[in-house]
């Protein structure tokens, strides 16, 4: 097999040998096959069956086949055993490999006899970095930004070389690696002379098959000096993106596209000209499509100015509202971002009504791995269960079954793009991720993007196995924490799918009211009698009448609303019994209290784990675990006290709540 010296083909075998040789002390003799990219490892003879088989296998270009062959009695590497790795490309051979690495590393003896053919569910899997270039990062809580510092690309970096293959380890093939805030320097990425840096950031992703992206500045062309208008239908502004993409793949010939944050959050956009989200997205899709270069646009545009008398505007309708009349007339190379949730993040949120209600417009769906209301990496929150619920419901937009991860997968409409795309939540901390734990984030991302249907239980045990070694009580233990990890930092933070009640721009210690009279419209309007927003069709907002029926009436009544989302979709007195029979203010109680002695719990089993985990992360996660503690009761007797006052209804298990 011809490989390129710095392509994924040569990762792949590199990869392979450091693997085994760092997980069994072995050091391996590889085989290179030419033709199809495939790689042996053992017994020649004893793979010889396989690897024909593998070889005149059908394989799209980033799936791969992969074959073990140990036998039951007892043969090895260095007897009778072999492994074949094929790939449908030198890219699909590279995830052979690091399926094969997780498979030897997750179980104890590795396994004995196996026969799999993979490829990646959703085409694209992309990591946006929200990192600025004074070396900060946007909602970043690991340390700074391991690509920049001093307005410089850190280009002597070895942890960025590491941070790709760490991506490509679980699959993901694309990053964007600026902050979709493009501030002043960041605008220049574009732009000679930081192209040639940038190739060479490029050069390092390409060389573990991801495609590099860049967020841009809507408002480039004027503030990079030159124009005195940014009008999507401007011949001055169209001629200078043309000119612009052609620099940019004359530098960077493999460049994957922008991310573009446009008329979101007080970024500039085509409003300003009077112009739509189509007109803004076609004119920088203008100008990539010759060279096969992509825009995602997101649609997180909203009124970040609202006043909070103004009960007419509901927040959540906004992206549905500005885009879902534009379907049709967005460009093939076009993909609209769309966030998972219709406001931001927060711990519960049902699923954005524009996901799969766009059929003639490319889309994909956005998530946070950076955990900004979820316990900002300082408390546990594994995320992977609370994705998962994104990625099965079902939005019946197609009918029956048009779930979130059918329509991200391109099975429901046929598109010539869809995938998934999450923030990062990585850092230059030594351990990428702040919180030790939250490396299980990054993790999971990947391999569900890579595989939807893959339950949240089962990656987890495989982190966990990966990371504390497969079989001991360290993996045991935190594979239990991460799946509690979501539902308890629930109980303890904003109730029944509300939101919010966060220190204002902060975001991680509780402040009930500290967004209630504020312009972002996130407001719970919680008084004496009840909480909760109404959004139904009937008497509140309109924004439920967004999905498609069966959804729309599923959450248009307090009845049928699921719990979780209760207070997201209504208003509801404290009286009102919920399914689990309990009223809301007793559910608020109970939540709180069991949350905050349910991390008392976790401490108490992590301690007796000491002596089992090395000594720097026991204390670690001790440390962090601790700290966690002390949000949880904060948030408890906040809360509690909060509605306590307000309702005048007491706790009826009569427990200390601050009156
Ligand atoms: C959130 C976050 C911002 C971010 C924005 C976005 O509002 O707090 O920091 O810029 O999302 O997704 O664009």
């Amino acid at each position: 097999m011809e490989l390129r010296p710095n392509g994924p083909g040569a990762a792949a075998l590199r990869e392979l040998s450091r693997g085994i040789g760092t997980l069994t002390g072995l050091q391996p003799s590889l085989t290179l096959k030419a033709g199809p990219p495939i790689l042996t490892l053992g017994s020649p003879e004893a793979a010889r069956p396989a690897l024909n088989e593998l070889n005149a296998l059908p394989l799209s270009e980033e799936a791969y086949a992969l074959r073990i062959g140990l036998g039951s009695e007892g043969a090895e590497w260095s007897g009778s055993g072999y492994a074949v790795l094929r790939g449908g490309s030198e890219r699909g051979l590279l995830h052979a490999v690091f399926r094969f690495l997780r498979l030897i590393g997750t179980e104890q003896d590795g396994p004995r006899e196996l026969h799999e053919v993979e490829s990646p569910r959703s085409v694209l899997r992309m990591i946006d970095q929200w990192d600025n270039m004074d070396g900060s990062v946007e909602r970043g809580y690991s340390g700074g930004s391991i690509f920049y510092r001093d307005n410089r690309i850190l280009l002597e970096s070895e942890r960025i070389a590491d941070y790709a293959r760490l991506l490509a380890s679980v699959g993901i093939n694309a990053i964007s690696v600026n902050n979709v805030n493009v501030h002043r320097e960041e605008t220049k990425l574009i732009a000679a002379p930081l192209l040639h840096d940038v190739k060479r950031l490029a050069d390092v992703f390409g060389s573990f098959g991801i495609r590099l992206f860049l967020s841009v500045n809507y408002a480039a062309p004027i503030e990079l000096g030159e124009l005195g208008t940014a009008d999507p239908l401007d011949e001055g502004v169209r001629r200078w993106w043309k000119r612009t993409a052609e620099e940019i793949y004359a530098a960077v010939p493999e460049f994957g596209g922008f991310v573009v944050k446009a008329d979101s959050e007080n970024r500039p956009g085509p409003f300003t000209y009077g112009r739509d989200h189509a007109d803004g997205a076609n004119l920088l899709a203008d100008a990539l499509a010759p060279f096969g270069g992509l825009v995602l646009w997101r649609c997180f545009v909203y009124d970040c100015h609202q006043d909070w008398r103004d009960r007419s505007t509901d927040r959540a309708r906004a992206a549905y509202d500005h885009f879902r009349p534009l379907d049709g007339r967005f460009r093939d190379n076009v993909i609209l971002q769309i966030k998972n949730g219709p406001m931001d993040f927060q711990v519960r949120e049902p699923v954005s009504p524009l996901f799969g209600a766009m059929p003639k417009t490319n889309h994909v769906m956005e998530f946070q791995i950076a955990q900004e209301y979820t316990g900002q990496q300082r408390d546990v929150c594994f995320l992977v269960p609370q994705w998962k619920k994104s990625l099965d419901f079902d939005t019946f937009l197609n009918g029956p079954g048009s779930t979130v991860k059918r329509i991200a997968a391109g099975e429901v409409h046929p598109l010539p793009h869809s995938g998934v795309a999450a923030v990062s939540n990585i850092g230059n901390d030594d351990n990428w991720t702040g919180h030790h734990l939250a490396q299980a984030n990054l993790f999971g991302f990947g391999r569900l993007a890579w595989n939807p249907d893959l339950d949240a239980e089962e990656i987890a045990a495989e982190w966990s196995a990966l990371t504390f070694g497969a079989g001991t009580p360290a993996a045991a233990f935190v594979r239990e924490l991460l799946m509690e990890s979501w539902p308890v930092y629930e109980s303890y933070t904003a109730p029944l799918g509300v939101g919010w009640m966060v220190q204002p721009h902060y975001h991680y210690a509780v402040d009930v009211d500290g967004y209630e009279y504020s312009k972002w419209g996130t407001y719970h309007f919680a008084d004496r009698n009840g909480i909760g927003v109404d959004r139904t069709l009937g008497t509140g907002t309109g924004y439920a009448g967004q999905y498609a029926a069966e959804n729309r009436d599923l959450y248009g009544s307090p009845e049928s609303c699921p719990d979780e989302l209760l207070l997201f979709f209504h208003h509801v007195p404290y009286t009102h019994v919920l399914k689990s029979g309990k009223t809301v203010i007793q559910h608020i109680y109970d939540s709180r209290f069991e949350g905050a002695a349910r991390v008392e719990s976790w401490i108490e089993r992590w301690r007796e784990l000491e002596g089992g985990v090395d000594d720097e992360r026991f204390s670690h996660i001790l440390r962090r675990l601790e700290g966690q503690l002390e949000n949880a009761r904060q948030w408890r007797d906040v809360v509690n006290t909060y509605f306590y006052r307000k309702s005048g209804i007491p706790d009826e298990q009569g427990r200390n709540i601050y009156a």
